[in-house]
């Protein structure tokens, strides 16, 4: 994790320089002082290597003048804060074997400032536990970034609500990326304990509390493994101011409630999946993962809103105590379900945690996020999430909140109860089925199941499987975990504040 830090713009004297370069080769203020500085020498050698500023572009030059490296970064016609973040990231890429560094970003308000650092910080997540021998020369080694602005006292203001974010995704890509071995559902619950500090009220239920409330649908997911299941509640009261919150006793109100699927690793169960590509399974615990880090930016930033995050945790193993395909279970609602497939576990989770959520919170708007179907990626790759909604403003406002931070959101039908898409999972023998008929429109029928256990509130299922992991570095997203959601409902969140 880089440390960032803000300073009065000046033109630093040696060391490690990066220069945001406008469309055009477009110098300002202290960058145009310091080509004149160099005798033009920037100028010539963008000129040189045709180096015309376009967003992304880079240019090295080394030895220059007093300093070691000087970078030019691209940063085109930064209209939007998401492409201040993209030269963030461009330029914590370029210096990653740079010990520290510093960022000339004069010309640029505040917020883009902080939304340059936010970038860089995103970028430069890496999760070493586990390395133990890698080489130095390997090895990234930013760890300071410095940007001079024309307001820093402003800037470092604004960073701070980013930092919190920038907090919550890394927490988020920490559990991601743990191995299932070490993230089980009660390590899993353990580690929001560590959330508590920043004011979040947690509490965990394990198996016997889930037992007594009836979680029969969650519970025939977990019960082939050897871990124990959890469900976690976190809550956020901060719409009042945040002393109001800490009070004991106060209920949320009309609160934004997020829904998480965690399962910390889906073999299939006795419907089990082939060896190939198997070890995915560890990040099925994503949209679990996503609402924590969720919950702690917010409270991390100290949001003035309510709001609801709840996890179920389980593992999907197959073993002589693990549900069978044909077994009909009772659902926290009542609802009797036949599991035709044990494959289709995320379902089942969210079944019962979507009905506990809605029943003792009332949400205002209720969205869920689940890596739920493979289906979602055969439609949508690794471009979109799936977005699906039985409430078109609460569909519009997840739609725009994800083109804003490059979290990009794709509305896919959902159909009434009683119309072709739900019928696919009446059962012969329990209220509901865990499957559709067949392959088609795998991911619509998934969403539909949920339905069935919605009451009506307004929700929202985002089906994240297409985006949890990255087999590729991104703008912002270095390959493996990348927390989609978190900035997307941050920013969501925000729309509702006080
Ligand atoms: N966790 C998987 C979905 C998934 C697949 C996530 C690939 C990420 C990458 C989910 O539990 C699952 O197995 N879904 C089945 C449903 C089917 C049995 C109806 C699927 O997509 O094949
Ligand atoms: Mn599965
Ligand atoms: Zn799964």
């Amino acid at each position: 994790m880089i440390e960032i830090a803000f300073g009065k713009l000046s033109l630093p004297k040696d060391g490690v320089v990066a220069l945001p370069v406008g469309e055009d080769q477009d110098l300002t203020g202290e960058a145009a002082a310091l080509d004149a500085s160099l005798g033009g020498a920037l100028t010539q050698a963008m000129t040189a290597a045709e180096f015309k500023g376009k967003a992304g572009q880079s240019l090295n030059l080394y030895g220059i003048g007093p300093f070691r490296r000087v970078l030019l970064a691209g940063a085109g016609k930064p209209e939007t804060l998401r492409q201040a973040e993209t030269l963030g990231g461009t330029i914590a890429a370029a210096l990653a074997k740079e010990a520290e560094a510093v960022i000339i970003a004069g010309g640029y308000t505040s917020g883009q400032v902080a939304a340059i650092a936010l970038g860089a910080r995103l970028r430069a997540y890496r999760f070493n536990k586990y390395r133990t021998a890698e080489k130095p020369e390997d090895k990234p080694k930013l760890k300071k970034l410095k940007l001079l602005a024309s307001l820093p006292k402003e800037a470092e203001s604004e960073w701070k609500t980013a930092a919190a974010v920038a907090e919550g995704v890394e927490f988020t890509r920490g559990l991601v990326t743990e191995p299932a071995n070490v993230l089980y559902p009660a390590e899993f619950a353990e580690r929001l304990e560590g959330l508590k500090k920043l004011g979040l009220k947690i509490e965990v239920f394990d198996r016997k509390d889930l037992e007594k409330l009836g979680f029969g649908s969650l519970l025939a997911v977990a019960q082939g493994s050897a871990r124990e299941p959890r469900m976690a509640v976190l809550q956020w009261l901060g719409a009042s101011g945040q002393e109001d919150g800490k009070k004991e006793g106060r209920k949320p109100k009309d609160p934004l409630v997020f829904v998480g699927k965690g399962v910390t690793f889906d073999s299939g169960g006795i419907s089990l999946k082939p060896a190939a590509g198997m070890e995915d399974m560890k990040w099925d615990m994503a949209g679990a993962g996503t609402v924590a880090g969720l919950m702690a930016a917010l409270a991390g930033r100290k949001a003035r809103i309510d709001a609801v995050g709840l996890v179920g945790l389980v593992e999907n193993m197959p073993s002589g105590s693990a549900t069978r395909p044909g077994d009909v279970v009772k659902s926290y609602s009542g609802k009797t379900i036949e599991i035709l497939n044990t494959d289709a576990e995320g379902r089942l989770v969210l079944a019962d945690v979507l009905y506990y959520a809605q029943q003792r919170f009332s949400p205002k708007y209720m969205v869920d996020l689940a890596t739920l179907t493979g289906a979602i990626i055969v439609g949508l790759g690794h471009e979109y999430a799936g977005l699906f909604s039985n409430h078109d403003e609460l569909a519009a406002k997840l739609a725009e909140a994800g083109e804003a931070v490059g979290e990009k959101l794709w509305r896919m039908p959902l159909a009434k109860p009683g119309e072709a898409y739900d019928k696919e999972l009446d059962s012969a023998i329990a209220d509901v089925k865990n499957i559709g008929g067949g392959r088609a429109a795998g991911s619509v029928t998934a969403a539909q199941f949920l339905q069935r256990f919605v009451n009506g509130v307004p929700w929202a299922h985002l089906d994240i499987a297409g985006m949890a992991w990255a087999a590729k570095d991104g703008e912002l997203t270095p390959k493996g975990a990348t927390a989609f959601g978190v900035r997307l409902l941050d920013l969501f969140a925000r729309g509702f504040e006080s």
